[in-house]
């Protein structure tokens, strides 16, 4: 028998009405994983007080006992199915399930949704076709229930799988399969139905066998975060926890976010014997083979499956505090062993969960599970909670209390180590031979970057083309850099997920750079949507041509006003599924926190926004 370590984490989510303690008592009975004589008991006591018999009243049985802890014989919470066992972590109506399954402290691999066939997709149905997404899974079974209220019609159950499918793969969710049932009847939950010989899917069962179990912790690549060095001797002890993975003597090892490697040399145990290896789940220390400065809170992994590196992300929470949470507040949160600072974003959407339902409003009131984005001080290395439940997770402190937990999602946002990551060595600057005021002063002006952002459709190559017309005209050295244009060459090999966005943002940063020190006024026009990467554009003027040299300018209109403008028929496309990863629509942008200066498009003719755009020129960049 397979230990219940291996079994398959699922939760069942759906309407109570919609039939799903019907469902659970089904699955325990038709996979014959009841325990002795209860079936026959629950059947007495319904015939005992003159009631029909309900799979439900079985269900709330199994319940009841498991709430109070009765149940020792694990087999009441699993359920055992041909390939392995299962066991259902929801327990319905639980009011700590939200909170166990945001803040981590479960977590499931997969899921059963379950709709009424008769209702089919309401209001109820989406809400918790949302939470799937809230929690990150993505192995979705749907089980459209009650199929002989409808007289077990394909059309009906074809009508509800079309509604069903559309609305989760709005949200990215793709079922592996949609069984008609009746979960009250026995069809199609272990046998296949004799009453719709039209589908050829699936049972349930086979369904949660189709599933894949996530790999054990020891499967994962390694996580090592780092609890504390010690010094003996000469050496020095790297000691913590390996939280996922194996770690072997001679392995090469790297640090995040310090992006240090070496070897491990030895492995260092409390026993006599010094192991070679080590694996998730135990703490240990070991050195290694090269003198490196490395402190508590870095994460340890191999070289070829590293962590996320990253200053902002996104997380799922649930806030336990009275004090509401607020954007641009600053809190703590604890991650590994870390605690860091991070500042909340923004509030992207607040659910109800007590009915799900969305709240109106940018602030996390008690209570409230929602989805944010945070941002730290300093990178930080982290994982996805999907790929990794242990390193992907963090609980949120203020004032030495906890307030709070969250999983973390990379969604819409790069993994920023690549930008981050010099290769190139053995290199040596050669000096600038013409100096900066030399040719500012021949050429009347400074050189600088004017850095635009905004939506697709703000309008910033229609006033960056009108501005550079303008100030050639006066006699300005200045030159337009175009999203559209540096991706018909420069940037030809890169497309728009957030890595190669912020890549894209990358090279246009030093490039413009570049241009500026030449002496000329580079106006950039991109989207540009993180904020990380428009920190790393001014770092990068201020490093080549120093204080003073980028100006941030938020070519800023609503997104209902670009969406309406639409001068490439792009958001229509976006809207409808055509084009992915689209800005403000199925991909973040992060307006500028504080902009230099900020041009609002949607209230003033373009020419009213030349002219203010060169006021600012002749202000700052005039000599
Ligand atoms: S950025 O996000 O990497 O800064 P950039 O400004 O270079 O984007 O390019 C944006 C232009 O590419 C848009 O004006 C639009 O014409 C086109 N485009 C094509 N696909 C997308 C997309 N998924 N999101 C945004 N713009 C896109």
């Amino acid at each position: 028998m397979t230990t219940p370590r291996e079994a398959l984490r699922i939760v069942i989510v759906g309407h109570v009405d919609h039939g799903k303690s019907t469902l659970v008592g089904r699955l325990f009975y038709d996979t014959g994983s009841l325990p002795e004589g209860r079936f026959e008991a629950i059947q007495d006591m319904c015939r005992r007080r003159g009631m029909p018999f309900e799979w439900a009243f079985l269900t709330d049985a199994l319940q009841a006992e498991r709430d109070q802890g009765i149940t020792i014989d694990t087999t009441q919470v699993w359920f055992r199915t041909p390939k392995r066992e299962t066991v259902i972590i929801d327990a319905p109506g639980h009011k700590q399930f939200l909170k166990n399954m945001v803040t981590g402290a479960a977590s499931a691999e997969a899921a059963l949704l379950i709709i009424d066939a008769e209702e089919g997709m309401r209001e109820q149905s989406r809400r918790h076709g949302y939470l799937l997404h809230l929690l990150g899974i993505s192995q979705v079974a749907v089980v459209v229930n009650k199929m002989d209220r409808v007289g077990y019609s394909r059309e009906r159950f074809v009508e509800v799988e079309r509604d069903c499918a559309s609305y989760l793969s709005g949200m990215g969710v793709v079922p592996s399969a949609m069984v008609p049932v009746s979960a009250r009847e026995g069809d199609n939950i272990a046998e296949r139905s004799a009453n719709m010989p039209w589908y050829d899917g699936p049972t349930v069962i086979e369904a949660l066998d189709d599933f894949h179990p996530m790999p054990s912790a020891a499967d994962l690549p390694l996580r090592m975060p780092i609890q504390d060095v010690y010094r003996f001797d000469d050496r020095r002890i790297f000691a913590g926890r390996v939280e996922s993975g194996i770690l072997r003597v001679g392995d090469t090892v790297m640090f995040s976010p310090s992006n240090r490697t070496a070897k491990v040399k030895t492995i260092e145990a409390w026993s006599a014997d010094q192991p070679i290896e080590v694996r998730a789940g135990q703490s240990v220390g070991f050195t290694l083979d090269d003198q490196l400065f490395v402190e508590r809170g870095e994460v340890v992994s191999h070289t070829d499956s590293l962590p996320v590196e990253t200053n902002v992300f996104r997380a799922r929470i649930f806030w336990l505090d009275e004090q509401p949470m607020v954007p641009g507040r600053a809190y703590k949160i604890k991650l590994n062993t870390t605690s860091t600072d991070v500042r909340l974003q923004s509030v992207e959407k607040v659910i109800d969960s007590h009915d799900l339902s969305s709240v109106a409003g940018d602030r996390v009131e008690q209570n409230a599970v929602a989805e944010v984005v945070l941002r730290g001080r300093t990178m930080l290395a982290l994982d996805e909670h999907a790929t990794n439940p242990r390193m992907g997770r963090f609980v949120i402190t203020d004032n030495y209390r906890i307030v709070g937990g969250g999983i973390i999602s990379m969604e819409g946002y790069p993994d920023q180590r690549q930008l981050i990551t010099s290769l190139a060595t053995n290199i040596t600057q050669v000096e600038k031979g013409i100096n900066a005021e030399v040719r500012w002063s021949r050429n009347g002006h400074r050189g600088g970057v004017l850095w635009f952002t905004g939506l697709s459709g703000a309008g910033k190559s229609t006033v960056a083309l009108a501005v550079e017309r303008e100030l050639f005209r006066r006699g300005y050295h200045v030159y337009v850099l175009d999203g559209d244009n540096v991706r018909a060459g420069l940037n030809a090999n890169l497309g728009f997920s957030p890595e190669e966005r912020a890549e894209n943002i990358r090279r246009v940063g030093e490039a413009a750079a570049l241009f500026a020190d030449a002496g000329f006024i580079v106006v950039t026009a991109f989207i540009s949507p993180y904020r990380s990467d428009r920190d790393r554009a001014r770092e990068a003027a201020m490093r080549v041509v120093g204080e003073g040299a980028f100006h941030e300018i938020h070519i800023d209109a609503s997104l209902a006003v670009c969406e309406q403008r639409d001068p490439k028929g792009l958001y229509k496309r976006a809207r409808t599924g055509d084009i992915r990863d689209f800005t403000g629509i199925s991909a973040p942008y992060e307006a500028p926190d504080a902009p230099e200066l900020t041009v609002s498009t949607d209230k003033q003719t373009v020419e009213e926004s030349v002219a203010q755009i060169l006021g600012y020129v002749d202000q700052k960049l005039a000599n």
